[in-house]
């Protein structure tokens, strides 16, 4: 495995739900030994690093975001040896493993907030938000605003109220508490120590509570990250650390500190504004977003995704553009969740194959290291009629056999039903037949990742929008060290004609996609017609 201390620079992540995986025992269940198992299937698809959700002990009220024990594996999953096994095993191909590491709350199993409730004199007490009043900290928001009515929940044994930013059932620790910073570490120490890459670190903004302001983004809560960072650093050179802030991006800046915060932060608000361009056929959601983002330290990384684990989050957008895309991607109610969209991929894009690769070739053509978020390589749908998130977490569909292959258990056994109508079932969306077919959704996402990975400047690169007035078009050029990358893409319905001019490049350019020089487009001078939704990826290195 490379030992290039930026791999995540230019790396492509994977984000795998390990109970959603392969099931290694028949227990309807994923495990760790069933990951391993296809790890093959993983480095064929040429990802880099594998995301891995959380898989420590969890009375699950929150998928495992709700953490009852943080050195240990949820029996389902096996055990420490698996998971050790796991990072051999994804190292010897070349592939890293993060984990979620959930910084801001536990479970209220925990038996720190066990003793905490139970004995006001516990040195566990400290460790959780109490208040005799709900009225501290009014102006923090709800996040999820479906089910939780306030960030206080009475606790009856404690006779008191608990802080809480996600569900009452994950009380957030007190960061305030040095105790509680030297526990997080030495916690991050067992994994670090196991040998995985780094992690991806959940709902940092909200460590530290402040009256009189929003308790997000704090100052106190960039110093305890540092604190994390430089940890790290003097432990642990070359492992990573993601921030998961869903913020602006001049929010999202200060995450990456000057170089000594995180080394990456999720780009949340270019998100919806992809799905906006794409509907629209105009690129000016994406553009104005883009304008939106400073400049990052230079050892620093976004990372970009369509989709993941959770519902399309419409924090980021106005609430006219949240209504707009409700009404075009969530028609009906039951696809809304709290500020967002639980849906995945393929049906927000309505199954439609050139939508779908338009889509991924511009998120590739941005600047970021992009995520894959697991079945989205293959199309899935999602079941919105499970609950709260569940509907896109559905068994990754290997074959047409029973379970799709997922399991050998009982299907009333399995954690979630398969999908199995059309036209997302089984039948018709598995990865035994896409790699068997040269033109699947499975083999374009190959060709994505290797094109992606052998051009470092579309992850680093300069981005230039190119001089084209008509929005449906996005024209931009990506340069660094002597390459220049131009991207054009044709987000609508109509053939566009294009007559451009590229500044300061030589030569014929290689068209990316079928690995030909285009002559006739010699030094930069192009005249093309862009099909519906085609694409085109030009390499200039004179
Ligand atoms: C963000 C995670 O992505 C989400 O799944 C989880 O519910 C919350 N953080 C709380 O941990």
């Amino acid at each position: 495995m490379t030992t290039e201390p930026l791999w995540y620079q230019n790396a492509i992540f994977y984000e795998v739900n390990v109970r959603a995986f392969y099931d290694s025992n028949a227990d309807g269940h994923g495990d760790l030994p069933g990951l391993i198992e296809k790890l093959d299937y993983l480095k064929d698809l040429g990802v880099n690093c594998i995301w891995v959700m959380p898989i420590y002990d969890s009375p699950l009220r929150d998928d495992g975001y709700d953490i009852s024990d943080f050195l240990k594996i949820q029996a389902v999953f096996g055990n420490v040896q698996d998971f050790r096994r796991l990072i051999e095993e994804a190292h010897a191909r070349g592939i890293r493993i993060i984990t979620d590491m959930i910084m801001n709350h536990t479970s209220d199993q925990h038996p720190w907030f066990q003793a905490a409730r139970s004995d006001p004199n516990s040195p566990y007490r400290d460790f959780y938000v109490w208040s005799d009043t709900r009225e501290k900290y009014s102006d923090a928001r709800i996040i999820f605003l479906d089910t939780e009515e306030s960030n206080w929940s009475w606790d009856e044994k404690a006779q008191q109220y608990y802080w809480h930013r996600f569900y009452a059932s994950q009380p957030d620790l007190n960061y305030d508490n040095p105790a509680v910073r030297q526990a997080m570490l030495d916690i991050m120490k067992f994994w670090l120590d196991m040998g995985i890459d780094g992690f991806r670190a959940d709902a940092v903004p909200y460590l530290i509570e402040r009256e009189g302001t929003n308790c997000e983004n704090l100052p106190e809560t960039h110093a305890i990250l540092k604190e994390v960072r430089t940890f790290i650093d003097k432990n642990y050179p070359g492992r990573i650390l993601l921030a998961e802030a869903n913020q602006w991006p001049k929010d999202v800046l200060e995450y990456f500190g000057n170089s000594d915060e995180f080394h990456m932060g999720f780009h949340f608000p270019v998100m919806p504004r992809i799905f906006m361009a794409l509907r629209k056929a105009d690129r000016s959601s994406l553009v104005w977003i883009l304008e939106q983002t400073p400049p990052i330290p230079k050892n620093c990384q976004w990372c970009t995704f369509l989709r993941n684990h959770d519902e399309l989050t419409l924090e980021m957008v106005t609430e006219e553009e949240r209504q707009w895309m409700w009404q075009q991607y969530a028609p009906d109610p039951r696809m809304r969740l709290n500020l967002g969209i639980r849906r995945r991929q393929a049906p927000l894009l309505e199954n439609d194959p050139a939508l779908i690769r338009l889509a991924n070739v511009l998120l590739f053509s941005l600047p970021g290291t992009p995520i894959i978020y697991y079945g989205d390589e293959i199309g899935m749908g999602d079941n919105i009629w499970l609950f709260d998130r569940n509907g896109v977490r559905t068994p990754m569909q290997w074959d047409k056999t029973a379970n799709a292959g997922f399991s050998s258990a009982a299907p009333d056994k399995l954690y979630a039903s398969v999908i199995e109508q059309d036209p997302y079932g089984l039948q018709i969306v598995n990865v035994e037949d896409q790699l068997a077919d040269p033109n699947s959704l499975f083999n374009f996402f190959k060709r994505l990742i290797e094109i992606r990975k052998a051009n470092p400047a579309f992850s680093i690169g300069n981005l230039t929008w190119l001089d084209v007035t008509d929005p449906g078009v996005v024209a931009i050029s990506r340069v660094y060290e002597g390459q220049t990358l131009v991207i054009l893409l044709n987000l609508s319905l109509d053939t566009k004609n294009l007559h451009l001019q590229i500044p300061n490049v030589y030569g014929a350019p290689l068209d990316l996609w079928n690995n030909q020089f285009r002559m006739d487009w010699n030094d930069g001078k192009i005249d093309c017609q862009l099909t519906a939704r085609q694409y085109i990826w030009l390499k200039f290195t004179g």
